[in-house]
């Protein structure tokens, strides 16, 4: 299994947290799981290197606060396996620029810029991505719906490279991550909570002092109606609490209902502001702890980029005299 988060937005946010890292941590005890920090794909659009720097390391202990464990997991930064960018030319060699060009996360992210200031590595990301994938030999890649499309390239890809030259990578399969996980905004709770379009009040960020998050809690937009009940398309707030409520506590959304039946919404939002602090805090304890210790996080990094390198080296060398080199 392999996955990826981008380290841009230094504090992860609780979509970010319920929607994928809490699911990687679960995966990692069954599965061979590779995890990384996708810093190559952050420079596709601009970046400050000391914040880059910062933010990657900042990433790597919000992963280890939220419970991977280098021993039950690879954990790694991707820039310090030099096979994915390898790879990723090979791939990109492979690719049809129309095939490419088809790719719908592309079109609306340009489209928001312009193509002059769009770069070509926004263009070729998910070429690689397939790398990032193909590198593993991984069968399965825990990925929201909004990436399917990318897997599916990738499926294409593998397939071809097999055909073309001999059989040499795993044909993986998205595993599409629960969208009962899926948090919305907590102003607008229409829109997905996202770093990029949330405003700060219905952000969520995991690094931010609990009681900065127990207020936005508090002020969560929901409806004029008072009963706590569950209904995704008229109660679009509550239904967010509920869910959120659901994943912290382990309750199900219909225990829920029960629990607040004859309360108001207000109680639910105080439970909620509650339940968070309580998880937040020992998880933000365990990310200090490593923030505080960058010879730890080095040793972590160090273990983790080797571990990986272990498998990519294996299948570029396939790779590069399969094609003549
Ligand atoms: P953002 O949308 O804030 O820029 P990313 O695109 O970097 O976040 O997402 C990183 C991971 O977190 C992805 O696996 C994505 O599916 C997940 N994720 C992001 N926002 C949410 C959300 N609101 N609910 C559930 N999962 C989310
Ligand atoms: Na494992």
């Amino acid at each position: 299994m392999l996955s990826g988060i981008q380290p841009t937005s230094g504090s992860f946010h609780l979509g970010n947290y319920l929607g994928a890292v809490r699911q990687w941590v679960d995966l990692q005890e069954q599965n061979d799981a590779f995890y990384m920090v996708v810093d190559l794909h952050a420079i596709t659009v601009e970046q400050d290197p000391a914040t880059l720097r910062e933010n990657t390391r900042v990433s790597v202990a919000q992963l280890l606060g939220a419970g991977l464990d280098p021993e039950r997991c690879t954990l790694f930064v991707q820039s310090h396996v030099p096979e994915h960018a390898q790879l990723g030319w090979v791939m990109n060699c492979l690719t049809g620029f129309g095939e490419a060009a088809r790719m719908t996360q592309f079109k609306d992210k340009s489209s928001k810029q312009g193509t002059d200031r769009t770069s070509v590595g926004l263009f070729t990301y998910p070429i690689l991505q397939i790398a990032d994938i193909l590198l593993y030999q991984a069968d399965a890649v825990p990925v929201g719906e909004d990436q399917r499309q990318h897997v599916e390239l990738t499926r294409d890809l593998a397939e071809r490279f097999n055909t073309r030259y001999a059989p040499t990578f795993t044909v993986p399969k998205p595993y599409i991550l629960k969208a009962t996980a899926k948090i919305q905004d907590l102003q607008d709770p229409s829109a997905k909570m996202s770093k990029s379009a949330s405003s700060p009040k219905g952000l969520v960020s995991l690094l931010d002092d609990p009681k900065v998050s127990a207020k936005k809690f508090k002020s969560a937009v929901t409806d004029t109606d008072t009963v706590v009940t569950y209904d995704e398309e008229n109660k679009v707030g509550v239904s967010n609490l509920l869910r959120i409520h659901s994943a912290l506590s382990g309750q199900s959304v219909e225990q829920l209902v029960a629990h607040f039946e004859g309360k108001m919404y207000g109680a639910l939002k105080t439970e909620l502001a509650e339940l968070f602090t309580e998880w937040v805090l020992p998880f933000q304890e365990r990310t200090k702890t490593y923030l505080d210790d960058p010879a730890e996080l080095d040793r972590v990094l160090g273990l983790g980029a080797e571990k990986a390198r272990e498998v990519a080296s294996r299948t570029l060398a396939t790779v590069y005299d399969r094609i003549g080199f």
